[in-house]
């Protein structure tokens, strides 16, 4: 979590503007407070504080400061509340050095006490502020802001992409990474450093992905990296980025979050035509020979994992276990050199599944990630990868990525299950002629059921909670639809097998308790009717995705009916979820809330 921007330019510039429009597109990543930090005539200009950027850049006028060479910080709070103080950046003792971290120093108690030993004050109870103050002790000592970073950065641990800039050296940034992403774009006559990509698309699609270990430092002109000591030749790791800035702008929609649902067709289309069957095939041999095979991912990407779960077990017969990555310990002595871990995460840098990534690959597991961020550190890490090809997503809310996790992941499904011979050819051929009219169906239900979705959002929005039930693939789908009312609604709403509601949930149920049905698959719609039934009899207001096939079984027993296309149910979660991501939406909206920027909330988690 929190974003992280450095700029060095040759020619004095309007660089907090440069830097505040950066951080924008970072404000994903964590929104309690934000800064900058500039050098200018030989000293630091420093605005920060608590609330958004937007919203401080009036208080703070980040946009008057001018300068060559800056940093910039949005944050997301881990030590010490969101306030002022606690804003990054962070300076030192005499406002020499200012720093921007994201991630988390494990020993910061430990060198704050030894610091405050030496008469280091503190105006923060962030473990940052270390960082500048061991810099300048480490500075009194060696006289070189270079080898004073070296070794700062050689006492830390825990997990950190650090920005640091001081007077001593004023056209130079210093960067150090450790697990937290950190990449640098490589501008003409300027150069930059952020936590993602479309922090510096504005300015450059030139970007080098740094790895753990690598430190170094940027000017105007001039890039260093190094790692245990030794210069790293940088030159062949630039990559260029076919994201365009457009992509990573809300074009026109009033939130991203509306954009990238709208955006489905086309992320769908473009994750099919990219993927390569040679690389699917060579991850369904690993697979096939899997005595185990193991998904984990955290909050979507573990929904989409469940949806994978399913088509394994029932297609391919395989022995599959499904966990939340946080919770990868219970299986530590379960893993074998036999066993396949699929590590799910669009980002590619949660800090939960990565860990599970590197406890199971320590064990002899084989890993497979499914990532949307080419070159981030889960894939990089993994022994295969498949890309969705999704295009970035700012809101922090997952939706074009989750369909076209489950695009990649139903067509590794049912591979592996025609090359186990477990699907007939002509079976295999028709899932993937119904997967490919996903673009086109997707866009349909967005344009037929858009106006649907707003008029049930007016009535969700003065409910305080909402069950989502299902059954077979449905259940994932009903998951991720209640995370979606949760987190940017901030409505309480749970998710359970249909038939597990009657296990004590029921008891929650009065008058115009809004229950969801997602109803995708002819094998279960007669027990779900029976759901809904007992809902109906307890005065619940019932709501209903169906198949049009049913769409009247339905309606003469729902309130509201959103008729969903006839499409086989193994590719169904696809279209299943896009209603509920809609409705979700305009919930949100209508509450007057801000769906791109849910609070307590940010895109990627790098803290665990
Ligand atoms: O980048 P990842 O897919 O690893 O992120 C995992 C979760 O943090 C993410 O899916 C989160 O649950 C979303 N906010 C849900 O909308």
């Amino acid at each position: 979590m929190c974003g992280i921007v450095g700029i060095a330019c040759s020619e004095i510039e309007n660089i907090g503007k440069m830097i505040r429009r950066c951080l924008e597109r970072l404000e994903y990543r964590g929104y309690d407070s934000a800064g900058i930090a500039v050098i200018r005539d030989g000293s630091l200009i420093v605005r920060k504080g608590r609330g958004k950027i937007a919203e401080l850049n009036r208080r703070l006028r980040f946009d008057e400061i001018y300068g060559r060479v800056g940093i910039g910080h949005t944050r997301w709070a881990t030590h010490g509340k969101p306030s002022d103080e606690n804003a990054h950046p962070h300076t030192d003792c005499r406002d020499t050095i200012a720093v921007v971290h994201n991630g988390i120093i494990s020993n910061y108690l430990e060198l704050r006490e030894n610091l405050e030993a030496r008469g280091h004050v503190f105006k923060s109870e962030t473990d940052t502020e270390v960082i500048a103050h061991l810099v300048e002790e480490n500075f009194k000592n060696v006289r070189d802001l270079f080898e004073a970073f070296r070794r700062s950065v050689e006492e830390l641990c825990g997990t950190y992409a650090i920005g640091l800039i001081s007077i001593y050296e004023p056209s130079k940034i210093f960067f150090a990474r450790m697990t937290s992403p950190l990449i640098i774009g490589v501008g003409d006559g300027m150069n930059m450093i952020a936590s993602d990509i479309p922090a510096v698309l504005e300015y450059t699609n030139r970007v080098i992905v740094l790895k753990d270990g690598e430190l170094g430092y940027i000017t105007p002109t001039e890039i260093y990296i190094e790692k245990d000591g030794k210069p790293v030749n940088w030159r062949e790791r630039v990559r260029v980025i076919s994201w365009s800035l457009d992509m990573a702008s809300k074009g026109g929609y009033p939130h991203f979050m509306l954009k990238e649902i709208h955006e489905q067709p086309l992320a769908l289309s473009n994750t099919l035509s990219g993927i390569e069957m040679e690389n699917v095939r060579n991850i369904c041999s690993l697979l096939a020979k899997a005595d185990r095979i193991f998904i984990t991912g955290a909050g979507t990407s573990y929904h989409a994992g469940l949806v994978c779960d399913y088509l394994l077990t029932e297609l391919a017969g395989a022995n599959v276990t499904t966990f939340i990555a946080s919770e990868y310990r219970k299986y530590v002595n379960a893993i074998n050199d036999s066993s396949v871990l699929i590590a799910i995460s669009q980002s590619g840098e949660t800090i939960d599944t990565l860990m599970a990534v590197r406890t199971f690959k320590e064990r002899g597991c084989k890993v497979i990630a499914v990532s949307n961020v080419v070159d981030s550190t889960i894939p990089r890490e993994s022994d295969m990868v498949i890309y969705t090809r999704a295009g970035p997503e700012i809101g922090v809310a997952a939706t074009k990525t989750f369909t076209t996790q489950i695009m990649v992941l139903t067509i590794l499904s049912i591979t592996l299950a025609y090359m186990m011979e477990r699907l007939r050819e002509e079976e295999y051929k028709y899932l993937i002629r119904q997967l490919q009219e996903l673009p086109s169906l997707t866009e349909k239900i967005i344009r037929m059921h858009e106006a649907r979705c707003m008029i049930l959002a007016r009535y969700l929005k003065n409910r305080t909670n909402a069950f989502y039930l299902g059954r077979g693939l449905g259940v994932p789908i009903a998951m991720e639809g209640a995370l979606k009312l949760k987190e940017i609604a901030y409505i309480h709403a749970e998710a359970y097998p249909a038939g597990e509601s009657k296990h004590g949930p029921i008891a929650l149920v009065e008058r115009d308790f809004p229950v969801f049905f997602v109803v995708l698959d002819d094998y279960y719609v007669e027990a779900i009717v029976g759901n809904v039934m007992e809902m109906r009899a307890r005065d619940a207001y019932t709501i209903a995705l169906a198949p049009r096939k049913y769409v009247y079984k339905f309606a003469k027993l729902c309130d509201y009916v959103i008729d969903m296309p006839n499409v086989d149910y193994r590719v169904a979660p696809i279209p299943y979820i896009i209603p509920l991501q809609l409705v979700a939406y305009y919930t949100s909206v209508m509450r007057g809330l801000d769906p791109d920027k849910p609070r307590n909330l940010a895109k990627t988690v790098t803290v665990e």
